[in-house]
């Protein structure tokens, strides 16, 4: 019988809906269900996905109840509140933890064989909530983490260098907010470090134009929730790009979230570094030869992250 590629959106919100937008044009799941306590808001946006289905691959589409959430290959956890304007992912914990207890563990009974991938923010804190829920292993239980923010930043370096962006290659770690921090040691253009690419370039980017292009990518959400309200496509795609990576099982390098469990020096606390991603999850976590600040500004993401972890598990 030919494998299934089910995947559950538990949420219907922003996120949630675009993120099966993204997955419905992509045509890499043969069924998802966007699954949401408000019924109606589900049904509307499968419907409006599904007047769309003559234009893109076949997928079977369903605004789930919880027995169809059955046998899901991938759990996309996006339900909770949105960051509002002048509030940080952080923020969001408590009322956002409470939506995962609440939620993550009866769908997980549907579909015991999932992986998880938490998407809702503050998304370190979360994806270590819903391992320890879970009880699954570390490498099943993975969040989005900084996916988008490495997206972003090579974007900036991309636009900056005048170079396509597929041919720029370089990681944000750590916290998918405000302690996150860039590996410039590890950049690549086209194959050549960030600092030899610069001396053949000549346009003479100091320190300060990389703090600036840094600030672009780590402030970018503010701007655009000050801007539109919310963020939701990049995000959306983020998400497919990291589901993509499962079901073809393609052992791609990819910064999710996930449990430490002594990389990096660093223990239970989940965080962004870069790891193989395929059919099972997490298979590797990569170690990186992070410079001396590069490693102090992670240890201190990882302490800002484990600060917002329940008392009883600091
Ligand atoms: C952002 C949200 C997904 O960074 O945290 O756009």
């Amino acid at each position: 019988m030919e494998k299934t590629n089910k995947i559950v959106i538990v949420g219907a919100g922003n996120v949630g809906a675009t993120t099966a937008y993204a997955l419905l044009i992509s045509g890499i799941a043969s069924e998802l269900v966007l699954y949401d306590i408000n019924r109606q808001k589900a049904e509307g946006e499968i419907m409006d996905l599904a007047h769309g289905a003559s234009f893109v691959p076949p997928t079977r589409l369903r605004a789930g109840y919880l027995a169809d959430c059955r046998e899901a290959d991938i759990i996309i956890f996006t339900a909770g509140a949105a960051q509002q304007p002048g509030e940080t992912r952080l923020d969001l914990v408590d009322k956002n933890t409470r939506i995962v207890e609440k939620a993550l563990l009866p769908i997980l009974e549907q579909a015991p064989e999932a992986l998880v991938l938490m998407v809702t923010n503050p998304v370190d804190v979360l994806t270590y909530q819903a391992w320890k829920l879970s009880g699954l292993s570390p490498e099943r239980v993975l969040g989005s983490g900084t996916v988008l923010d490495s997206a972003r930043f090579r974007h900036v370096l991309g636009q900056h260098c005048g170079v396509d962006v597929r041919n720029v290659h370089g990681y944000i770690l750590g916290e998918h907010g405000d302690s996150e921090l860039a590996a410039w040691s590890s950049v690549h253009i086209g194959g050549i470090r960030l600092d030899d690419y610069c001396l053949a370039c000549g346009q003479g980017c100091g320190q300060e134009k990389r703090e600036e292009m840094f600030r672009q990518v780590r402030d970018a959400a503010y701007q655009i929730i000050q801007a539109k309200g919310a963020t939701y496509y990049a995000v959306g795609l983020a998400v497919r790009r990291i589901c993509e990576a499962i079901l073809r099982d393609e052992h791609s390098i990819l910064t999710v979230s996930s449990l430490m469990q002594g990389e990096y020096g660093l223990r239970d606390v989940c965080l962004s570094v870069p790891c193989v991603i395929g059919r099972q999850g997490r298979i590797k976590v990569l170690e990186l030869n992070l410079t001396a600040e590069e490693k102090e500004k992670l240890q201190h993401s990882a302490a800002v992250i484990a600060s917002y972890l329940p008392a009883t598990d600091r």
